[in-house]
Protein backbone atom coordinates (compact mmCIF):
# COMPACT_ATOMS: atom_id res chain seq x y z
CA UNK A 1 0.00 0.00 0.00
CA UNK A 2 1.61 3.41 -1.06
CA UNK A 3 0.72 6.36 1.78
CA UNK A 4 1.96 9.68 0.45
CA UNK A 5 4.74 11.52 2.06
CA UNK A 6 2.56 14.31 3.33
CA UNK A 7 0.19 12.13 4.49
CA UNK A 8 2.65 9.78 6.42
CA UNK A 9 4.13 13.10 7.87
CA UNK A 10 0.47 13.99 8.78
CA UNK A 11 -0.35 10.95 10.41
CA UNK A 12 2.80 10.49 12.63
CA UNK A 13 2.15 13.99 14.42
CA UNK A 14 -1.56 13.29 14.60
CA UNK A 15 0.05 10.57 16.77
CA UNK A 16 2.48 12.61 18.64
CA UNK A 17 -0.10 14.90 19.58
CA UNK A 18 -2.05 11.78 21.50
CA UNK A 19 1.28 10.44 22.65
CA UNK A 20 1.77 14.29 23.83
CA UNK A 21 -1.75 14.13 25.28
CA UNK A 22 -1.85 10.98 26.89
CA UNK A 23 1.62 12.23 28.62
CA UNK A 24 -0.09 15.54 30.03
CA UNK A 25 -3.37 13.44 31.54
CA UNK A 26 -0.55 11.45 33.73
CA UNK A 27 1.79 14.39 34.36
CA UNK A 28 -1.21 15.87 35.89
CA UNK A 29 -2.79 12.84 37.75
CA UNK A 30 0.97 11.96 39.42
CA UNK A 31 2.44 15.46 39.65
CA UNK A 32 -0.04 17.74 39.92
CA UNK A 33 -2.35 15.27 42.15
CA UNK A 34 -5.62 16.12 40.17
CA UNK A 35 -7.56 13.51 40.21
CA UNK A 36 -10.92 13.30 39.26
CA UNK A 37 -13.95 12.96 42.23
CA UNK A 38 -14.63 9.50 43.25
CA UNK A 39 -16.75 10.09 46.40
CA UNK A 40 -20.46 9.94 45.80
CA UNK A 41 -22.57 10.28 49.01
CA UNK A 42 -26.49 11.69 48.23
CA UNK A 43 -28.19 14.08 50.47
CA UNK A 44 -31.55 15.60 50.45
CA UNK A 45 -30.85 18.99 49.64
CA UNK A 46 -34.44 20.27 50.59
CA UNK A 47 -33.49 19.47 54.32
CA UNK A 48 -29.96 20.99 54.44
CA UNK A 49 -31.32 23.12 57.08
CA UNK A 50 -32.40 20.72 60.12
CA UNK A 51 -29.33 18.29 58.66
CA UNK A 52 -27.16 17.01 61.55
CA UNK A 53 -24.03 17.59 59.58
CA UNK A 54 -24.86 20.72 56.79
CA UNK A 55 -27.36 22.15 58.93
CA UNK A 56 -24.15 23.45 61.22
CA UNK A 57 -21.83 23.48 58.78
CA UNK A 58 -18.25 24.01 60.12
CA UNK A 59 -15.10 22.87 60.99
CA UNK A 60 -14.53 19.61 63.67
CA UNK A 61 -11.18 18.05 64.41
CA UNK A 62 -11.83 14.51 64.62
CA UNK A 63 -10.38 12.41 67.28
CA UNK A 64 -7.49 10.90 65.71
CA UNK A 65 -6.34 14.61 64.79
CA UNK A 66 -7.41 15.07 61.19
CA UNK A 67 -9.75 17.89 60.46
CA UNK A 68 -13.18 17.51 58.74
CA UNK A 69 -14.78 20.94 57.13
CA UNK A 70 -18.22 20.34 56.35
CA UNK A 71 -19.36 23.66 53.56
CA UNK A 72 -22.69 24.95 52.30
CA UNK A 73 -22.32 27.33 49.12
CA UNK A 74 -25.46 28.75 48.24
CA UNK A 75 -26.57 31.53 46.67
CA UNK A 76 -23.92 33.78 46.77
CA UNK A 77 -21.63 32.93 49.72
CA UNK A 78 -20.08 30.15 51.54
CA UNK A 79 -21.13 28.70 55.18
CA UNK A 80 -18.74 28.93 57.26
CA UNK A 81 -16.79 32.03 56.56
CA UNK A 82 -13.56 32.81 57.19
CA UNK A 83 -12.81 28.54 57.40
CA UNK A 84 -10.01 28.45 59.35
CA UNK A 85 -8.04 25.17 59.20
CA UNK A 86 -4.23 23.99 60.33
CA UNK A 87 -1.13 23.71 58.38
CA UNK A 88 0.47 20.43 57.46
CA UNK A 89 -2.88 18.42 58.56
CA UNK A 90 -5.08 16.56 56.12
CA UNK A 91 -8.42 18.31 55.73
CA UNK A 92 -11.05 16.60 54.52
CA UNK A 93 -13.62 18.89 52.91
CA UNK A 94 -17.22 18.13 52.33
CA UNK A 95 -19.29 20.56 50.00
CA UNK A 96 -23.28 20.44 49.24
CA UNK A 97 -25.20 22.88 48.36
CA UNK A 98 -29.33 23.40 48.66
CA UNK A 99 -29.65 25.39 45.59
CA UNK A 100 -28.42 25.52 42.09
CA UNK A 101 -24.85 24.14 41.14
CA UNK A 102 -21.54 26.11 42.82
CA UNK A 103 -17.63 26.01 42.44
CA UNK A 104 -15.41 25.55 45.26
CA UNK A 105 -12.11 27.00 44.36
CA UNK A 106 -9.24 27.54 47.07
CA UNK A 107 -7.24 29.96 44.24
CA UNK A 108 -3.58 28.67 43.90
CA UNK A 109 -3.71 25.56 45.69
CA UNK A 110 -5.18 21.63 43.55
CA UNK A 111 -8.75 22.12 46.01
CA UNK A 112 -11.19 22.36 43.69
CA UNK A 113 -14.39 20.90 43.19
CA UNK A 114 -17.96 21.28 42.04
CA UNK A 115 -20.60 21.81 44.48
CA UNK A 116 -23.81 19.71 43.47
CA UNK A 117 -27.39 19.69 44.89
CA UNK A 118 -28.54 16.71 46.45
CA UNK A 119 -24.77 15.17 46.48
CA UNK A 120 -22.04 15.80 48.88
CA UNK A 121 -18.33 16.49 47.06
CA UNK A 122 -15.41 15.22 49.29
CA UNK A 123 -11.50 15.48 48.98
CA UNK A 124 -8.65 15.54 50.94
CA UNK A 125 -5.38 18.40 51.25
CA UNK A 126 -2.94 19.15 53.04
CA UNK A 127 -2.33 22.83 52.93
CA UNK A 128 1.42 23.34 53.95
CA UNK A 129 1.55 27.20 53.76
CA UNK A 130 -0.23 28.81 56.02
CA UNK A 131 -1.81 32.33 55.10
CA UNK A 132 -5.24 33.76 53.69
CA UNK A 133 -6.27 32.29 50.63
CA UNK A 134 -9.47 33.48 48.75
CA UNK A 135 -12.44 30.65 47.72
CA UNK A 136 -13.90 31.40 44.84
CA UNK A 137 -17.12 30.47 43.30
CA UNK A 138 -16.21 29.14 39.55
CA UNK A 139 -19.52 27.60 38.50
CA UNK A 140 -21.80 30.08 37.08
CA UNK A 141 -24.73 30.00 39.45
CA UNK A 142 -26.45 33.62 39.29
CA UNK A 143 -26.68 37.42 38.88
CA UNK A 144 -24.58 37.39 41.78
CA UNK A 145 -22.25 34.68 40.61
CA UNK A 146 -19.32 36.96 40.72
CA UNK A 147 -19.79 38.07 44.66
CA UNK A 148 -19.32 34.67 45.47
CA UNK A 149 -16.08 34.75 47.75
CA UNK A 150 -15.09 33.11 50.84
CA UNK A 151 -11.75 33.27 52.56
CA UNK A 152 -10.10 30.18 54.14
CA UNK A 153 -7.57 30.91 57.03
CA UNK A 154 -4.63 28.26 57.02
CA UNK A 155 -3.23 28.60 60.86
CA UNK A 156 0.27 27.51 61.85
CA UNK A 157 0.18 24.90 64.12
CA UNK A 158 1.44 25.99 67.56
CA UNK A 159 2.68 23.07 69.36
CU1 LIG B 1 -21.92 30.13 43.26
CU2 LIG B 1 -21.13 30.96 41.16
Amino acid sequence: MNVELYERIWMWVAAGLLALFLCAIFVSAGVNAIQPPSHIETVDPTTLATHPEFGTPGVKVQPDGSVVVSVVAQMFSFSPDPIEVPANRPVTFRLTSPDVIHGFEVVGTNANAMVIPGYVSQFTVTFKNPGEYLIGCNEYCGTMHHNMVGKLIVKKESR
